[in-house]
């Protein structure tokens, strides 16, 4: 998968190189490009925002240089959706990134300051909000798309290695233990240690209904409809 990201801050995405998504890309399972948006502006001072008609203090990501970039991005990667990072977007979640991950490509773009021209949603496929609070750009959430989505593109984790993750389904994962067997004097639970797959394959989802309830009833309350 290709995914572009344009924002103002390139330098910001370092942490994309790292790890799982770094082996992604040697494998030629991810690719990922970053767009300076000043590149995209015509003044000497490479200047992608202006003051907000109407008044109000914040400045706003002009329509031109975003526009250009999104076009020419969309040269390098013609199939993919352009996704606005928005705290006004629908939320995004595992299931949002399923289907992202789906997609032949991503064309991420990252506001900053007050916000962005409104004229600018008219090229958007999708408006994405990680969460209900305000953060001061769309680099954070863009980082957060990309390694969600880039962990379930076949081949970038093992086989089946995110198949019980939480919000895989209704439940939460289940507790995880490695050696030693005793630390501190906190023991790893016995049937762990039995050999016994089909009892500890029950056990550990008896646990993962057990956490949902206890850390969270929404999903609980899913899961018995779905269940029943
Ligand atoms: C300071 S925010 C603008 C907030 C805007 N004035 C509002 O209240 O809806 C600047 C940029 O950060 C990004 N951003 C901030 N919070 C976000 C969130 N929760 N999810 C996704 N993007 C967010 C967006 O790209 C946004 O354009």
């Amino acid at each position: 998968m290709r995914i572009d990201i344009i924002t103002i801050f390139p330098g910001m995405f370092a942490p994309l190189e790292q790890s799982i998504l770094k082996r992604a890309a040697e494998k030629k399972l991810l690719e990922i490009k970053l767009w300076d948006l000043r590149d995209f502006t015509q003044d000497k001072h490479r200047k992608v925002d202006d003051t907000a008609y109407g008044g109000g203090k914040g400045m706003v990501f002009r329509c031109e240089p975003v526009f250009n970039a999104v076009s020419r991005a969309k040269n390098e990667n013609p199939c993919g959706k352009v996704i606005i990072t928005s705290p006004q977007g629908s939320l995004f979640t595992q299931e949002a990134a399923k289907k992202f991950s789906r997609e032949q490509g991503l064309i991420i773009i990252c506001g900053h300051y007050e916000g962005i021209d409104e004229r600018v949603f008219s090229i958007v496929d999708y408006e994405v909000s990680i969460g209900d609070y305000v953060l001061t750009g769309g680099e954070l959430p863009a980082m957060v798309i990309t390694d969600c989505v880039a962990r379930l593109i076949p081949g970038v984790l093992p086989k089946e290695a995110s198949v019980d993750d939480s919000f895989n389904g209704c439940l939460l994962d289940w507790p995880c233990y490695t050696k030693p067997e005793v630390f501190n004097g906190l023991r790893v639970p016995e049937i762990l240690l039995s050999g016994n797959h089909k009892k500890i394959a029950e056990w550990r989802c008896k646990q993962a209904e057990e956490r949902t309830r206890k850390k969270r009833p929404d999903l609980y309350k899913k899961y018995l409809k779905e269940k029943s």
